[in-house]
């Protein structure tokens, strides 16, 4: 084990050190803050079976010390059910958008480099904040209103087919990966995001959650709308869950187009029922 090593694992001179230990070398993206500037620090720490990006993250906080034995601060990042169910770990990993907390570190390429979003405002190190994409949940209405507290009795019968398709659409975790490397999201456009688009395809999907279906897809016609994805289809290729995007943002197009025509028949019957002006 190297000086560097040993200083990583917390040793002390004149302790005996474990022989052969192996040593993992990382690399991570540091910013103290959203207007300080960014720079890299290297990390040895020991190498440890079945660890996970967090882990390591863990052992390095424990001893923030860099591979050139300099003293520095514990890195920040975020994270909560550590199972890929939350979505707050997302970070890039090794140039890949991906969780932490599901991140092998046996199966990842050394240096192993970690890397903040890149498409929503940093907080610090590798810790962002995702608000816009629970902003563009509320904008779409992404929610079914229950209204009261009594017993509503059994909610209405879905065909299984629908089933199947809304548990896949409902695995979303608002973790990021799809609007981190979607060509048309950066901070300045409005493009609203594949994962939005999605959960109101769920929700719209829902035999109860229909009965908002005009407002919901309204909201996709906005600026920033489902008018506004380039197709490129990067979204569905990162999504963790398999979420089939593309295929959600075609079924959204499809009835942001009816629900136009809707609107705009509505709005003549509206003028016709209203007689002549005179
Ligand atoms: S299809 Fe392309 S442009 Fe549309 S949401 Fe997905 S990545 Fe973005
Ligand atoms: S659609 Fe997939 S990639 Fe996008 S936020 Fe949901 S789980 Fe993450
Ligand atoms: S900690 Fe929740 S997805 Fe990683």
């Amino acid at each position: 084990m190297t000086e560097p090593d040993r200083r990583a694992e917390g040793a002390t001179a004149g302790v005996p050190l474990v022989r052969g230990a192996e040593t993992l070398v990382v690399r991570i993206e540091r910013q103290d803050g959203p207007s300080a500037p960014a720079r890299w620090e290297e990390f040895h720490v020991e190498r440890r079976p079945n660890a996970n990006v967090i882990s390591v993250l863990m052992q390095i906080q424990r001893n923030p010390v860099t591979s050139d034995g300099k003293k520095t601060t514990p890195p920040a990042w975020d994270a909560a059910c550590l199972e890929e169910v939350c979505g707050s770990c997302t970070m890039n990993i090794n140039g890949k958008v991906r969780q932490a907390c599901s991140a092998l570190i046996d199966k990842l390429a050394q240096p192993v480099t970690l890397q903040p979003m890149k498409k929503f405002p940093l907080v610090r190190d590798l810790a962002v904040d995702r608000s816009k994409m629970f902003n563009a949940l509320k904008r779409i209405h992404g929610w079914i209103p229950v209204d009261g507290t009594y017993d509503l009795g059994p909610g209405p019968r879905q065909a299984q087919e629908d089933q199947e398709i809304n548990y896949v659409l409902s695995t979303c975790m608002t973790c990021g990966c799809c609007l981190e490397v979607c060509p048309q999201v950066s901070p300045s456009t409005a493009f609203i995001g594949a994962a939005a688009i999605s959960q109101a395809r769920l929700f719209n999907n829902h035999p109860t959650g229909k009965m908002q279906a005009d407002e919901r897809l309204r909201a996709l016609m906005d600026l920033g709308g489902v008018g506004d994805c380039g197709k490129a289809g990067n979204c569905v290729q990162a999504c963790p869950k398999s979420i089939p995007l593309t295929s959600s943002i075609a079924e959204m197009a499809r009835d942001t187009t009816r629900q136009a025509l809707r609107d705009y028949f509505r709005r003549d019957e509206r003028k016709g029922s209203a007689g002549p002006a005179g």
